[in-house]
C-alpha cells in the first residue's frame, strides 16, 4: 500500500518494451496490468490502475517539480489501458486477479469484495509493514473476516457545521455506512442538511437524535465546550460515540465522559482524523523498523491565518483557543510518533481578550528526543512535519494533518575513523529497506516510487505517496466502524487515555502550572 523506492533511479523515459513472461513480476505480486498488454516502461508500470489514477489526482498540485513531469511523461500514456477495475471496491484489481497479500487475508477470496473492504484499497487488509502487529490501515478493511458483520452501520450527526458536513461526505464514501439521521438545534437546519447531505432522517433537537433506535453510533460535531454534554447525552440513550477534537474542555470533563462510556460499556473515541490517516501507518512503520535510526527531533507547526470574527467561537472565551483548536493537533502527533513526554514547556501569548492566539511547544523525551511545535490561528505557517533520525529523516509535506506524500532520507552513519563501519551499516540498513519491501509486495506497489541517489547529501531520498480514497474525514468512522464490529470499547488507535493525557498538558499550558508530565 506504499511506496517506498524500489528501483535507484527513475528509468530513461519513453515506451518500453511490452509486458512479457520474463518482464513480468510473479503473479503474486503484480497480475492484472500486464494482461493489458500495456507498454512497458520499466517495472513500475506493472501497478494497478488505481495506483496510477491515484498518483495522478494528487500530482498536479506539484506539477512544477521535475520527479512530476518525469512521472507524467512516463505514465499518463499507459494509464487508459489500465483500466480494469472491480467496481465493488474500486480496487483497480479484477477478483480473480488481486495480489496474493489479499486474497490470504481475507481468506482465500471467498468473500466478494465489499463485504471486507469498505472501499480502501484490498492491500490494506493485508496488515502492517512490520508483519508482526495486525496494524491498522484496517481502519477501512478489517480482516477480521467471519467476525465482521455484514450490517451497515448507522449514524446519526449532532450539530450541522462546517466539521459535520465534511463527515457527512466522508461517511458516503464508506459503502458500509450509512448516514441515517442528523440533529440540530433548529429543525429547520437539520432538513436542510439532511437534504443536502442524503440523510434521511432530521431532527429539531439533540435529544430526539439520540433517541432514534436504529442509530448505532453517534458523531459529535458541536464546539468543544459543548462536548462533554453532548456526548453524555448519547451515551446515556446507550449509543456509542465519535467526538470531534478536542474532546472536551477540559480533563476532568473528559473523565466524566470516560466514566459514562465504560459505565455503560460503549464505545467511544475522540475523532483525532489525523491520527488514521494511511501515510501515518506507513511512518510509523517506517520508525519502528528503525529506518531512520533513533528519532532525535521532531519538528512541526500548523497555523493558518483565520480572519477575525468577533462571533467566531474561536475568538470568544472560554471557546477560543489556538492550543484547544489547533495545538491539540501538535501534542496528538508527537504522541501517536514518539510516544508520552517526559517534560512539557510552552508559551502562549494571548489577545486582549484573553484569547491564546499562539502556542509554541517543547517536549522531552525519557531518551532525550524532543518535539518542537508550534501552532498558529494568527499566521500562515508551513504545516509540515520532519522526523530526525541518527541516520536519517521523515519530511511529511503538509498538510501534516491530512498528509498524503513524505519523503524519506536515509544516509550512511558515520563510522570512527578506519574501521570501515559506515560501509557495513549503510549496506545493512538498504538491506532492511529491501526486505521491508519484500515482505510486503502488494503494499509497496501501490503508490508512485521515486528514490535516487543523493550525492550532496551521501543518502537515498525515497518518495511515499499514499493518496486517499474519500476526503479523509472515513479513515476515522472507518476506524470506529471496525472496532464496533469486533466489539471493542475503545480503538487502540486513539484509546480515551491518550485523548486525556493530551487534555492534561493542554490544561497544564493554558492555566501555567507547568509541571513534569
Ligand atoms: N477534524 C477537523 O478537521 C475539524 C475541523 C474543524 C473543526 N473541528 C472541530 O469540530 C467541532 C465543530 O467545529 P465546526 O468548525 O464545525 O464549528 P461550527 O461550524 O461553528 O459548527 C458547530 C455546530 O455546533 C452546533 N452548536 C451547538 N451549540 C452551539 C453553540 N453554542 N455555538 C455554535 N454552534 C453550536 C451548531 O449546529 P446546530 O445549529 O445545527 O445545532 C453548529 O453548526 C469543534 O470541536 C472543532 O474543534 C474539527
Amino acid at each position: 500500500m506504499v511506496a517506498l523506492g524500489m528501483a535507484r533511479r527513475i528509468p530513461r523515459l519513453g515506451p518500453g518494451p511490452r509486458c512479457s513472461a520474463s518482464t513480468r513480476p510473479p503473479q503474486s505480486s503484480f497480475a492484472n496490468p500486464c494482461r493489458t498488454g500495456a507498454p512497458q516502461t520499466g517495472r513500475r508500470s506493472c501497478r494497478p490502475a488505481s495506483s496510477f489514477r491515484a498518483a495522478l489526482q494528487i500530482l498536479p498540485a506539484a506539477s512544477s517539480s521535475r520527479a512530476t513531469r518525469r512521472f507524467d511523461r512516463r505514465y499518463r500514456p499507459t494509464c487508459a489501458a489500465l483500466s480494469d477495475s472491480c467496481a465493488a471496491c474500486r480496487s483497480g484489481w479484477p477478483r480473480e486477479s488481486r495480489p496474493e497479500a489479499f486474497r490470504r487475508a481475507s481468506g482465500a477470496g471467498a468473500t466478494p469484495h465489499r463485504s471486507r473492504c469498505s472501499g480502501d484499497v484490498p492491500w490494506a487488509c493485508a496488515g502492517g509493514m512490520d508483519g508482526a502487529t495486525p496494524h491498522l490501515p484496517k481502519h477501512i478493511c478489517s480482516n477480521l473476516g467471519d467476525r465482521m458483520s455484514e450490517k451497515n452501520i448507522r449514524w446519526g450527526i449532532i450539530g450541522t457545521g462546517g466539521v459535520a458536513q465534511s463527515f457527512a461526505r466522508g461517511l458516503h464514501s464508506l459503502p458500509d455506512a450509512e448516514l441515517l439521521a442528523v440533529g440540530s438545534r433548529s429543525l429547520a437546519t437539520a432538513q436542510s442538511f439532511a437534504q443536502a447531505l442524503d440523510a434521511p432522517r432530521a431532527y429539531g433537537s439533540y435529544e430526539e437524535l439520540v433517541a432514534d433506535k436504529d442509530l448505532d453510533i453517534v458523531y459529535v460535531a458541536t464546539p468543544h465546550t459543548r462536548h462533554k454534554q453532548d456526548c453524555l447525552l448519547a451515551l446515556e440513550a446507550g449509543k456509542a460515540v465519535l467526538c470531534e477534537k478536542p474532546f472536551a474542555s477540559s480533563p476532568a470533563e473528559l473523565r466524566e465522559v470516560m466514566a459514562a462510556a465504560r459505565a455503560h460499556r460503549l464505545f467511544c473515541m475522540e475523532a483525532m482524523w489525523m491520527r488514521f490517516m494511511p501515510l501515518y501507518d506507513e511512518v510509523r512503520a517506517l520508525i519502528a523498523q528503525n529506518v531512520i535510526g533513533e528519532v532525535r527531533m521532531l519538528i512541526a507547526d500548523n497555523g493558518k491565518a483565520v480572519r477575525f470574527d468577533d462571533q467566531h467561537r474561536m475568538f470568544q472565551p472560554p471557546a477560543g483557543s489556538c492550543l484547544l483548536d489547533r495545538g491539540v493537533y501538535a501534542l496528538a502527533l508527537a504522541q501517536g510518533l514518539l510516544g508520552e513526554p517526559e517534560h512539557v514547556a510552552g508559551q502562549l501569548s494571548r489577545n486582549s481578550r484573553g484569547v491564546d492566539e499562539q502556542v509554541g511547544l517543547v517536549l522531552r523525551y525519557a531518551n532525550g528526543a524532543l518535539a518542537i511545535m508550534g501552532s498558529s490561528l494568527t499566521a500562515h505557517t508551513s504545516n509540515e512535519v520532519r522526523i530526525i533520525g541518527t541516520h536519517g529523516s521523515i519530511h511529511i509535506h503538509a498538510p501534516y494533518y491530512n498528509p498524503v506524500k513524505a519523503t524519506i532520507w536515509t544516509r550512511p552513519p558515520k563510522a570512527p575513523p578506519g574501521q570501515g563501519g559506515t560501509v557495513r551499516a549503510w549496506g545493512a540498513r538498504q538491506r532492511l529497506m529491501e526486505k521491508i519491501k519484500a515482505s510486503q509486495p502488494g503494499q509497496w506497489m501501490l503508490s508512485l516510487v521515486e528514490e535516487s541517489d543523493w550525492p550532496r547529501r551521501k543518502g537515498r531520498r525515497s518518495v511515499l505517496f499514499r493518496p486517499h480514497t474519500g476526503n479523509g474525514y472515513h479513515y476515522q468512522a472507518g476506524e470506529a466502524m471496525r472496532c464496533l464490529r469486533a466489539g471493542l470499547l475503545e480503538s487502540p488507535m486513539m484509546p480515551l487515555d491518550a485523548s486525556l493525557r493530551t487534555l492534561e498538558i493542554a490544561e497544564s499550558l493554558l492555566s501555567g502550572n507547568l509541571r513534569p508530565t
